[in-house]
């Protein structure tokens, strides 16, 4: 990459992709995306058709989309089987013997499986879901390391028209009841366990202790991971190496709407318990497949490694879905970035020949707190673009990944996107984006972003305002699981018609998008959404605990940290004892994540005279800084006084 000093100050560094690099890409020149976004702003369906006749459709469309606000069709009476795209088209070409699964665990296995052996074990794994009752539009719940089996149990899913709801491996027991009870799962597929950091994640028993009063599961199916002891309840759970035995290796790709359900993931929203994103076939497949071509500029010879967990929707678009439909090689790895050593990383990157890594900002952080002779140990010369998401990547953290792991040659593609929006919205396409570091430049093709103001009128270069999407776009999500009115009110009752993304945000004078961050009650932690709602509701329900405010401090690696505010129950008494009990707690009703990183007693908490408790001021106590805004609708000044005294952490 060249760089293009204009002036000392770190905002205005440019980097512009080489001409090695644009040469070779699809998009090779701003002029050329410049016309082309024009093209698919001015006739989307356009856009959209050619890209999604790139795909296999059983039955093509008749119409590209019917939109009726906010409710949208894509390719409407089409035909298509998400599976097949991933898996069996490509068996009818040259890549039938590439890999398509490079999959190294924590303790070290390594595992290739190519096209056709990922066709063989989704057909089996299809069968055994089928043999255990599992009909189109069934709900499938998926709780599994970072293996294969997770992948494949997602697009045997896929295959049959059934529903997959993947919950992350370090979300707790009660957080899979939750999710069981709103979706009406009634097949679960999980491991023994799996690795991280050395020991071993128990997920059958979480599955187990999640199902004591869940009687509508019929039958768990379990992958022998790690082979500790495991109890398995007759006639409800059973082994998947033993069901795959029992079944034919080819299974028929049925086709689907294009409309049909492919998942729901549940996300934290500012109020209420976890939204089930509902997700379809045609357009979201059409929509990672198209941003996996064009922002990753995906190529045969790639060895493309995302280092996300499945259980995201980071997971679900760019390691399972987009990528395969591309027919890419892709890395997956069970384990923690920082075991044996801190340069796992950099070690798996220069044994496979990565060419494409795609982490997180916070993943970013902790390397750089871990120091550059990690690093340093290893030749990573193979690598030839980075990708970042999650959160905002701060300038430091941009200019240490460009420099120590990409070598100041491999461009940086910083994609916005939400589990919502399905796949990647805001991002430099890396043969033709000038990049600065911190933003994520400008909007893909057919994505009509844009920044309003509290009247819906779009703001000047550089004024703040709300991010939005004015037109819909394929992979967008299609409602809340069971709950249409919060569907509504959430992301469309702001602005009629138009899409609110929740982000607060500005574009500077080339039109670069600069996202500041959540403008509603969401914290980002190491680039995964919490509720502070959710961290609220847990606290209240420890027998000590009378109310609890959280809020979000700035921290240097995990961009935020989790501060609870907790007023005691009467003859309650504060102590590191209790603190570490209602971290615990946290702990266990919704997953390490969300553990406060501090506790702070108070006698009260700021409300307002209606009785809504005043997160910013506790986010100013907790920043550090005094009390700057408005206070004129504090109930009673006195808390707010004794806050900022600070009854602070004891733990
Ligand atoms: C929120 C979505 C999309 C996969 C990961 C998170 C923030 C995400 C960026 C970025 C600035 C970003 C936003 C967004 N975010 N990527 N590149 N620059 N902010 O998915 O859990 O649905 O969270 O993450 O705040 O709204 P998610």
């Amino acid at each position: 990459m060249s760089n293009d000093f204009t002036s000392v100050l770190v905002e205005n560094r440019v980097f512009k992709p080489s001409p090695e690099f644009s040469k070779k890409a699809r998009i090779s020149s701003m002029a050329q995306y410049k016309k082309l976004y024009a093209e698919s702003i001015k006739t989307p369906d356009k856009f959209w058709a050619r890209e999604a006749s790139e795909l296999t459709w059983q039955t093509k469309w008749k119409k590209v989309l019917d939109w009726k606000a906010p409710f949208a069709k894509w390719f409407v009476g089409g035909k298509i089987n998400v599976s097949e795209n991933c898996v069996d088209r490509h068996l009818l070409t040259h890549r039938k013997n590439k890999a398509a699964i490079i999959w190294e665990g924590e303790p070290g296995e390594q595992r290739t499986l190519t096209y056709q052996q990922l066709h063989t074990e989704v057909c089996r794994f299809a069968n055994v879901l089928k043999a255990h009752g599992v009909k189109s539009k069934d709900r499938v719940l998926i709780y599994m390391p970072m293996v294969p089996e997770a992948a494949i149990a997602m697009l045997a899913c896929a295959r049959i028209g059934a529903v997959h709801n993947v919950v992350f491996g370090g979300f707790s027991s009660t957080s899979i009841k939750d999710r069981l009870d709103d979706s009406q799962a009634k097949v679960v597929i999980t491991a023994d366990g799996g690795y991280r950091r050395g020991s071993v994640v128990p997920l059958k028993k979480n599955v187990d202790e999640a199902l004591k009063d869940t009687p509508d599961v019929k039958c768990v199916l379990v992958l022998k991971r790690t082979g500790q002891e495991t109890e398995m309840k007759e006639g409800r759970d059973f082994w998947w190496g033993d069901e795959v035995k029992k079944v034919k290796t080819t299974c028929p790709a049925k086709a689907f709407d294009s409309e049909h359900p492919l998942f729901l993931l549940y996300t934290s929203g500012s109020t209420g318990k976890p939204k089930g994103i509902l997700h379809t076939s045609g357009g979201y497949l059409t929509g990672t497949y198209c941003t996996s071509k064009y922002v990753f500029d995906l190529r045969d010879d790639d060895i493309y490694w995302c280092t996300a967990d499945v259980g995201w929707i980071t997971g679900h678009s760019y390691i399972v879905y987009g990528p395969l439909a591309n027919g890419a090689t892709i890395v997956m790895y069970e384990g923690a970035p920082n075991f044996p050593e801190p340069d796992r990383f950099w070690d798996i990157i220069e044994r496979l020949k990565v060419t494409i890594l795609y982490t997180a900002p916070t993943a970013i952080r902790a390397f750089i707190k871990w120091g550059d002779e990690w690093v340093k140990k290893h030749d990573l010369s193979s690598l030839r673009l980075l990708g970042s998401v999650g959160e905002p990547i701060n300038p430091e953290a941009w200019m240490w990944y460009h420099k120590m792991i990409g070598g100041g040659r491999c461009p940086i593609v910083d994609t916005f996107w939400q589990t919502e929006t399905g796949a990647i919205m805001i991002s430099p396409l890396p043969g033709a984006t000038p990049c600065k570091p911190g933003t994520a430049t400008l909007p893909f093709f057919g994505i009509d972003a844009a920044i309003l103001d509290e009247d819906g009128k779009e703001v000047k270069a550089n004024e703040g305002g709300k991010l939005v999407v004015r037109k819909p776009w394929p992979s967008m999500l299609r409602n809340i699981y069971g709950d249409t009115e919060r569907y509504k009110s959430a992301y469309w009752g702001t602005y009629k018609g138009i899409y609110l993304a929740g982000d607060g945000a500005r574009r500077d004078k080339d039109g670069n998008f600069w996202i500041v961050g959540r403008l509603d009650d969401v914290l980002n932690v190491s680039g995964h959404r919490l509720g502070t709602a959710e961290v609220e509701s847990a606290l209240v329900s420890h027998p000590a605990v009378a109310e609890a405010a959280v809020v979000g401090r700035p921290d240097e690696i995990k961009g935020q940290a989790v501060v609870a505010f907790v007023t005691l129950k009467e003859g309650q008494t504060a102590s590191p004892e209790l603190t570490k009990a209602l971290k615990n707690h946290v702990g266990s009703a919704i997953g390490a994540i969300a553990k406060p990183d501090d506790i702070r007693y108070a006698a009260a908490l700021p409300k307002t005279r209606s009785g809504k408790i005043m997160r910013r001021l506790l986010k100013e106590i907790c920043s550090g800084g005094k009390i700057k805004g408005d206070t004129t609708t504090l109930e009673d000044l006195n808390v707010v006084a004794a806050l900022s005294a600070g009854t602070k952490d004891d733990d």
